[in-house]
């Protein structure tokens, strides 16, 4: 079976569409998102630009910030610190990677924890890690929202998680196990990482390496979520799963394009609008 990320997503920009519509209709203001690139990697651009598009297909307000390479840190700061103060932005968000000059860290801890959309700021970090998460980081949050929509149970399972990234691998490690999953977290050195992954019944891989899981890897009847987008020397976009070989193993698996990106995508609005929430109530 193979989960269609696209579409689920699409279900739910249409219901954020409706509530958006009933908050510009009560309150006569709309939520609002700043993203900040910088540099010029393509693949960045191509994230930059589907955010933008599914704000607009929602009537979220979006503005773009593309800024030079060689932007300094001082500067970056500034304009997220105008950001927060902007009563019309209720989300931040500053594309990552970053240049190697910019102090990732620094970036993330200047955004307000209230506009933090990606959750990325350590205290929402914290509040997650204690279970009191305000919000969910956008790519764990649309993989759960993708095993919830296809009624996978997660409780008492085995979930092997492939990558151990701040975005992905430990957020939602920490997802599975507050849903009462055994959770196990391989990296690059693990050892005798085709037999941890072959025990998996919810196996999830987040290390950028395309085909990267082949199906000696995967269990019969195993869920399989791959969160990879990786470019082929031809161009073409894959995963990291061998998606050809591995579909017939699989009970269940998310394609690439198609899969996790959309859902990425869906969860981050839906974050701008409890960000929004969260925002208007204390005004
Ligand atoms: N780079 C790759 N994924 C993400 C993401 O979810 N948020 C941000 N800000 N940068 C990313």
């Amino acid at each position: 079976m193979i989960i269609d990320g696209k579409k689920i997503s699409e279900e739910i920009l249409e219901k954020i569409k409706l509530k958006v519509l009933s908050i510009k209709k009560n309150r006569n203001i709309v939520p609002g998102l700043a993203v900040i690139m910088v540099g010029d990697d393509p693949a960045s651009r191509i994230y930059v630009n589907n955010k933008k598009k599914a704000c607009s297909k929602v009537g979220v307000y979006s503005r773009e910030y593309f800024l030079p390479g060689g932007i300094s840190e001082e500067d970056l700061l500034k304009l997220i610190s105008e950001l927060n103060r902007d009563q019309n932005i209720h989300g931040i968000l500053v594309q990552l990677p970053l240049p190697s000059h910019i102090n990732e860290n620094a970036v993330i801890e200047a955004i307000c924890p209230e506009k933090d959309v990606d959750c990325f700021h350590p205290f929402n970090m914290g509040k997650l890690l204690t279970g009191n998460a305000n919000i969910l980081p956008c790519t764990p949050a649309g993989i759960i929202a993708a095993l919830e929509h296809e009624k996978i149970d997660i409780s008492s399972k085995h979930c092997v998680v492939v990558g151990r990234s701040n975005i992905v691998g430990k957020p939602i490690s920490l997802l599975l196990l507050q849903k009462n999953a055994t959770v196990t977290i391989c990296h690059s050195k693990t050892l005798n990482l085709e037999d941890v992954c072959r025990r998996a019944d919810i196996l999830i891989c987040a290390v950028g390496k395309a085909n990267f899981i082949s199906k000696e890897m995967v269990k019969n009847n195993a869920v399989v979520i791959d969160v990879g987008i990786n470019r082929l020397p031809n161009g073409k976009i894959c995963g990291d799963v061998d998606f050809d070989n591995v579909k017939f193993i699989a009970s269940y698996i998310t394609p690439v394009p198609g899969g996790v990106g959309p859902l990425t995508v869906s969860m981050l609005i839906n974050n701008v609008l409890e960000c929004f929430g969260k925002l208007v109530e204390k005004i």
